[in-house]
């Protein structure tokens, strides 16, 4: 587990971020000042540090000599408004980032997203034990489906190689979690696993995000900045959202796959990268090639080993042990014994989960903060009813044509597959070359797709 240090004593950013942090898996350490953040360092030394620049005993530059030079720590600034001339300093002195308070959720995310994660020992050994695999523990997968024994099987298989893995599945289903369980059962383990959402990341930036920069290379290029690719190096590098960057990024991306070198902006230097590449999308990939989102060439180099991750409606009981898993999760966190009742359990097994895993873990959260004791179908419902983009029924009143309930019935299917055409052409029984000539028959959909969900 990665570990962050929060420095200062602004109570509120420290709850926020502290907060943020623990969501997102991370140990966390607090202190108010430099001297207590130098014991805190010499009890376990962090990944990430967030450090507000002004602190009771001094500023936060002072932190750079607090942590030493030969750290790798990412030393990000907490900053006022009127401090933001420090945090430029800070940036000279080679503090990865700065934030400005109140703090941004998602650029905090964005950051925790980017320290590369390590396998602690004890994941190690829970991935090694075949017995807990078979109770429905895969590390930290849990459930017993088939289809999940059978992907576990498949992780086992592929991780100790140095194959590509290409991770398809629905937004929510675990290809994170899959793609860092490959990482820890990998000869790679000890070196670092590094999550990039590619669909995250600004257009302008991606490049350099990913490759690096020379100093000077381009206007704002104050430092010479590592990519990715530097930085994952020896270990794995998860190219999450792969059909979102751009198109001229992926015939770079594959000429450093095919010739395991790449060069920074700015510089005619080749560096040679020895990084392991997972990649996923949540997208068909072909549809993404079909639609000029997916190359075809880097399709087929990604394409090594491809792994489906089953959507969650597909997965029987694994609802129930996942829900209560969740619960067992919040109830250890908050010092609770809160329980789920027979109805409440009743209700998730009937619902579709067009979020998957994520949004079940969502819905429990909810129905933890709603209830005093007892998650029942009360709790559950109402945002399972509510945010159901389409019932599992649709009603068609006699007297409409043929041609009409075709027309409802693909776009109803297309909804609840959360407009994967593929999946609906499966479902529906037809080609996805048909289903494409009936969409355009009928003309823009009327039904909105991929509806938003609200998150808690
Ligand atoms: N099999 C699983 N067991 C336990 N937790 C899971 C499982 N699959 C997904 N999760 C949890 O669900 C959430 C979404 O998973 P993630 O890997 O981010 O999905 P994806 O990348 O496919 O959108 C995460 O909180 C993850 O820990
Ligand atoms: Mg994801």
């Amino acid at each position: 587990m990665p570990h962050a240090l929060i420095v200062g004593d602004d109570l509120i950013t420290r709850e926020i971020v502290s907060a943020l942090c623990l969501a997102d898996h991370f140990s966390i350490a607090c202190a108010k000042g430099l001297r207590e953040a130098q014991m805190q360092i010499s009890r376990q030394h962090p990944d990430i540090a967030f450090v507000d620049l002004e602190l009771p005993e001094g500023t936060g530059l002072d932190f750079f000599d607090a942590i030493g030079a030969r750290n790798k720590t990412a030393i990000v600034l907490l900053a006022g408004e009127a401090t933001v001339e420090s945090a430029v300093e800070a940036l000279r002195l080679g503090a990865t980032d700065y934030l400005t308070k109140p703090v941004s959720f998602r650029r905090l995310q964005h950051l925790l997203m980017r320290v590369p994660r390590t396998c602690d020992p004890e994941r190690a050994l829970q991935l090694a034990d075949r017995g807990a695999r078979h109770s429905g523990h895969f590390g930290p997968m849990l459930g017993t489906a088939p289809a999940m024994q059978k992907l576990y099987h498949h992780i086992d298989c592929v991780a100790p190689t140095e194959a590509t893995v290409l991770l398809l599945g629905e937004s929510g289903t675990g290809k994170e979690i899959a793609a860092q369980t490959i990482h820890d059962l990998s000869r790679r383990r000890l070196q670092p696993f590094l999550p990039v959402n590619c669909g995250a990341i600004s257009p302008q930036l991606i490049e350099s995000e990913i490759f690096g920069h020379e100093k000077g290379s381009f206007t704002g290029a104050d430092r010479q900045h590592k990519g990715y690719f530097e930085r994952a190096d020896g270990g794995t590098l998860f190219l999450d959202e792969i059909t979102e960057m751009p198109p001229e990024l992926q015939v770079k991306l594959l000429r450093v796959l095919e010739t395991g070198g790449f060069m920074r902006i700015g510089s005619n230097q080749e560096l040679a990268t020895d990084v392991r590449i997972i990649a996923a999308s949540n997208r068909d990939p072909e549809e993404a090639i079909a639609d000029g989102r997916l190359r075809l060439d880097l399709y087929h180099r990604l394409n090594v080993f491809p792994l489906v991750i089953p959507p969650l409606r597909e997965r029987g009981n694994d609802v129930e042990s996942l829900a209560r898993h969740f619960l067992d999760e919040l109830n250890l966190a908050h010092g609770c014994v809160k329980v789920l009742s027979d109805d409440g359990l009743a209700s998730l097994a009937d619902y579709h989960w067009p979020g998957n895993v994520r949004e079940l873990r969502n819905y429990v959260q909810r129905a933890f903060i709603l209830s005093d004791h007892v998650l029942d179908a009360a709790a559950l419902a109402p945002a399972i009813t509510t945010q159901s983009p389409v019932g599992l029924a649709l009603a068609i009143p006699v007297g409409t044509s043929l041609a009409e309930v075709d027309r409802k019935l693909i776009f109803a299917t297309l909804q609840l597959c959360g407009g994967v055409k593929k999946r609906a052409a499966d479902i529906l029984g037809i080609s996805l070359k048909t289903l494409y000539n009936r969409l355009e028959e009928y003309g823009p959909n009327d039904l909105p797709l991929r509806q938003e969900r609200h998150r808690v």
